[in-house]
């Protein structure tokens, strides 16, 4: 039986050595939390990076890898050190990342980079390669592997190839500006299938396409190399089941059960009388838009002021990328922007803002997402943001508000949300007040009608459609 072989750069999970011992830990951002439950009810591989500097193992533990890697159903990739700096948070991660995410100023062009990326591809191309037998598929997932789809089908062409971006395709004049930009896109069209979050974001390829490689093209067919390659957006969903059950267990459970966040959430509830709280929760990435955020709700406290004591930011910031300049930068701007204003503002029975920069385990963030009366995701740029489907996912009792940037993918679905521009701080302080004040029924209105499609278009549909697409494509045969 041909089997799928799940490929991207960060697998579902993240392995460390602490002190000699083997420690493995769920991997965060939406790429991995949402392809898991995919995985792990599919009979295929998931190839990637373990995490771990290849040459910083000796065999006992590169063994020891292994097995905890297959135990997950995963294969690894080997890195060292140089790919690690050069291929990930080089070329992938200070060109790719802020480009495609319109942060052109924070977009670093170096050759040793790019010629890492070419060599960590090519590595990729080899491991998967091991792992296929003629006829697989091959799914290939986002900006860090855009070369392979071609690699794999130079060597192999009976697979069948999907590739999915996971973050925004930029336009035209932004993406032309890459000195690669030909090469790109030569190694995205190996596949049989293109997906996208979002209608524009395939647009936006496809006028790259036809511009940059001067090829024409059929409405959503490319024509190339003797083959026809489709393009379309697929939006993902979330394991919706396994957020709204998670909530629901919850809402039963004992006072002994409570973890120390939650009773300090409780504590703070009854003591503050008819205080809400509004929450947070990014991986620490300048494209969230956490500055403004934060900016915006002291902006809402100054213009609002009844509202001082009465309300409180619940800001989890997971770590990430911290080699990456920009993001130490982000972190260092963070510190100060929340120090100074918990400084100014607070009082001796409230702080307005509570900052936690770290990864929380899942039953802790279900307790977050079930505590909070408003969620605010409003990132500057967001492929698509599995943060606002999670929060939706988790309102049990039809209450609870979600404020969201139209620079998220996930707008374009989620319309019942208050939607804003992540860079408007007043109309962000506007419907802070609009969702703390939204009647009852207004909150269940527009819950009842995000529930009923982000829980039909869950993570499984998502990924089921986009494989029965990419069989049909693999299936045309140009005339
Ligand atoms: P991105 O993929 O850019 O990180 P998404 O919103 O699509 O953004 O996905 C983020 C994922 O990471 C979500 O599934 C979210 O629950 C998870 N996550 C974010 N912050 C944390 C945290 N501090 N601890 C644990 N999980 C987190
Ligand atoms: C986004 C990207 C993923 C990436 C994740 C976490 O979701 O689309 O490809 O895995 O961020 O980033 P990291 O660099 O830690 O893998």
């Amino acid at each position: 039986m041909n089997k799928t072989i799940i490929v991207s750069n960060r697998l579902p999970v993240d392995l460390k050595y602490i002190d000699d011992e083997l420690v493995v830990k769920s991997s965060t951002g939406g790429l991995a939390t949402g392809m898991k439950s995919v995985h792990s009810e599919g009979n295929g591989i998931w190839v990637g990076w373990s995490g771990l500097a290849d040459e910083e193992m000796d065999e006992n533990q590169k063994n020891a890898v292994d097995t905890a890697l297959a135990k997950e159903k995963c294969v690894a990739v080997p890195l060292n050190n140089d790919d690690i700096e050069n291929y990930y948070y080089g070329f992938s991660n200070t060109a790719l990342w802020p480009l495609f995410h319109y942060f052109q100023a924070y977009t670093e062009f170096e050759l040793t980079h790019w010629d890492s990326y070419v060599e960590v591809n090519q590595k990729f191309a080899d491991v998967v390669l091991q792992q296929v037998n003629d006829g697989d598929t091959v799914w290939v997932h986002d900006y860090q592997l855009l070369l392979l789809p071609e690699m794999l089908r130079a060597k192999n062409p009976t697979l069948t190839i999907g590739f999915f971006l996971h973050i925004p395709y930029p336009s035209y004049e932004l993406f032309r500006t890459c000195p690669w930009r030909d090469e790109l896109l030569q190694g995205m069209l190996g596949a049989d299938l293109i997906g996208f979050h979002t209608y524009d974001y395939a647009r936006h390829f496809i006028s790259c396409v036809s511009r940059i490689k001067g090829i024409e093209i059929n409405f959503n067919e490319i024509s190339y190399a003797n083959r026809i390659i489709k393009v379309d957006s697929f939006p993902m969903g979330i394991d919706y089941d396994r957020y709204h059950n998670a909530a629901l267990e919850h809402d039963q459970s004992s006072e002994e059960s409570k973890t120390d966040l939650m009773k300090s959430i409780d504590f703070h509830n009854k003591s503050n009388d008819g205080s809400k709280l509004i929450l947070s929760i990014d991986r620490m990435d300048y494209t969230k838009g956490i500055p403004n955020r934060i900016k915006s709700f002291e902006y809402f406290l100054n213009k609002y002021p009844e509202y001082k004591e009465k309300v409180r930011l619940v800001m989890l910031a997971v770590p990430s990328r911290e080699n990456v300049a920009q993001y130490q930068l982000l972190k260092r701007e963070t510190d100060e922007l929340v120090g100074r204003i918990n400084g100014d503002l607070s009082t001796i029975s409230w702080t307005p803002i509570w900052y936690f920069y770290r990864s929380l385990p899942f039953g802790e963030l279900i307790d977050l997402y079930v505590s909070s009366d408003v969620a605010m995701v409003t990132p500057v740029r967001d492929g698509m943001n599995l943060v606002a489907k999670e929060y939706v996912a988790t309102r049990t009792k039809g209450d609870g508000v979600l404020i969201l940037s139209e620079m998220a993918g996930a707008a374009k679905e989620m319309l019942e949300a208050l939607i804003v521009n992540p860079n408007n701080f007043d109309q962000i302080a506007d419907s802070i007040k609009e969702a703390l004040e939204m009647p009852a029924d207004e909150q269940k209105t527009r819950l009842d009608a995000l529930q009923k499609r982000i829980s039909r278009y869950d993570v499984e549909r998502w990924a089921s459609e986009f494989l029965k697409a990419l069989k049909v494509a693999k299936d045309i045969v140009p005339v």
